[in-house]
Parts: C-alpha cells; sequence; structure tokens
C-alpha cells in the first residue's frame, strides 16, 4: 500500500512564491498579448487557479479554459492518452499558455501542443509547476518551470493517487509503490 509521506516535499509558501517569480517571467513575455491560458485538467485546478490570481496582480487577463487528458490508472501512466474534454473557446489564431502540474514522460503536454496547434494557435507556451526529466520519453520541455524534481511520485497540490490528496495545499511524496511508464 503506498505511504502518504507527512512532512512537505514543497511546502504551500515555496509554491507561492515561486509561482510569483513564474508570473513575472510569463508577464515579462507574454504580457501584450491576449493570451489564452488552457489548463489541464483534473491536476492543473489549483495551480491554474493560483497562476491567474497572480497574473491578474502583474495586469494579465487571460482567456480562460480547460481539457481533461487521461493517461494515468494509480501511479502508472497507461500511455493512452485520452481527450476527455475539449476546450470550449475557439483557439484558432491565438497565443496559448497550456498549464499542467506536471511534466513527467511529456506524453500528455505533447499531445496537447499538438491538439492545440492542429487546431490553428497562433503560438502554444507551457507551463508546468513540476518537471521530472529524468522520466522524459517524449521530446518535449516546458517554457515555465516551477520546480524540477526527482523520480518520486508526488501528491496535493491538484496531483493525485487514485483520485486522493488532490486537496492538500502543498506537495508530498507517495512511498512504496514505484513509478513506471
Ligand atoms: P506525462 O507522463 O504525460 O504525465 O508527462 C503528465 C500527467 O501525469 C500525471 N502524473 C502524476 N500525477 N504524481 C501525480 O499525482 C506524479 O508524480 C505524477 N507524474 C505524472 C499528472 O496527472 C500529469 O498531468
Amino acid at each position: 500500500m503506498p505511504q502518504l509521506r507527512k512532512e512537505p516535499l514543497i511546502s504551500e509558501l515555496d509554491i507561492k512564491v515561486r509561482i510569483g517569480h513564474m508570473v513575472l517571467d510569463i508577464a515579462k513575455d507574454l504580457k501584450h498579448q491576449e493570451l489564452l491560458l488552457v489548463g489541464i485538467l483534473r491536476g492543473s485546478f489549483m495551480f491554474t487557479a493560483d497562476l491567474v490570481r497572480l497574473l491578474y496582480i502583474n495586469d494579465m487577463h487571460p482567456l480562460i479554459d480547460f481539457v481533461f487528458v487521461t493517461s494515468y490508472e494509480g501511479t502508472q501512466s497507461t500511455g493512452d492518452l485520452r481527450l476527455l474534454r475539449e476546450p470550449s473557446l475557439d483557439v484558432e489564431g491565438r497565443w496559448v499558455l497550456i498549464v499542467d502540474d506536471i511534466l513527467d514522460t511529456g506524453r500528455t503536454m505533447k499531445y496537447a501542443q499538438e491538439y492545440i496547434k492542429e487546431r490553428g494557435a497562433a503560438e502554444v507556451r507551457s507551463c508546468v509547476l513540476l518537471d521530472k526529466p529524468v522520466r522524459r520519453v517524449v521530446d518535449v520541455q516546458a517554457d515555465y518551470v516551477g520546480f524540477t524534481i526527482d523520480d518520486v511520485f508526488v501528491v496535493g497540490y491538484g496531483l493525485d493517487h487514485n483520485g486522493r490528496y488532490r486537496d492538500l495545499p502543498y506537495l508530498a511524496i507517495l512511498e512504496g509503490e514505484a513509478t513506471f511508464e
């Protein structure tokens, strides 16, 4: 049975501070574009909410939409990606910032990027709270990264294990089960 490590890997305060810095970078690059922010559900819901509340302080008011991409069962990525919810806003001709909780194998981000590009976006950028580069199996990087982490399975701040722990306001390690592709 996987065990939740009680002490945070990344605390609530550290997350907030880091997002503040990411937002400054995003604002520097994208402030003068009419941005469409597309969050990948479900994992990015908390990150997206905090991100847009800090973008607002930097005088950015992006359009906000969500797609629903799924590939995981337990701690294992099935590699079989499915889009369960399409964006409801038109992406054609827009500058799009894709937001996800974590870049792991990279399959989800690659899939989302291709999907948005195929629909005619003018520019596609990506922003993730966490990056696990050692797990990458497809060639993709994010333009804005919160934290680079080792190969550990993390939960909290929107990330789950079988639907649980998304509510934690911080990130914690779930021990006792290896992550696989
Ligand atoms: P890929 O492998 O496509 O993964 O880059 C992206 C999606 O996989 C989920 N994921 C995780 N979820 N703890 C989680 O709770 C993790 O350590 C983890 N690694 C990947 C996540 O939903 C992400 O959007």
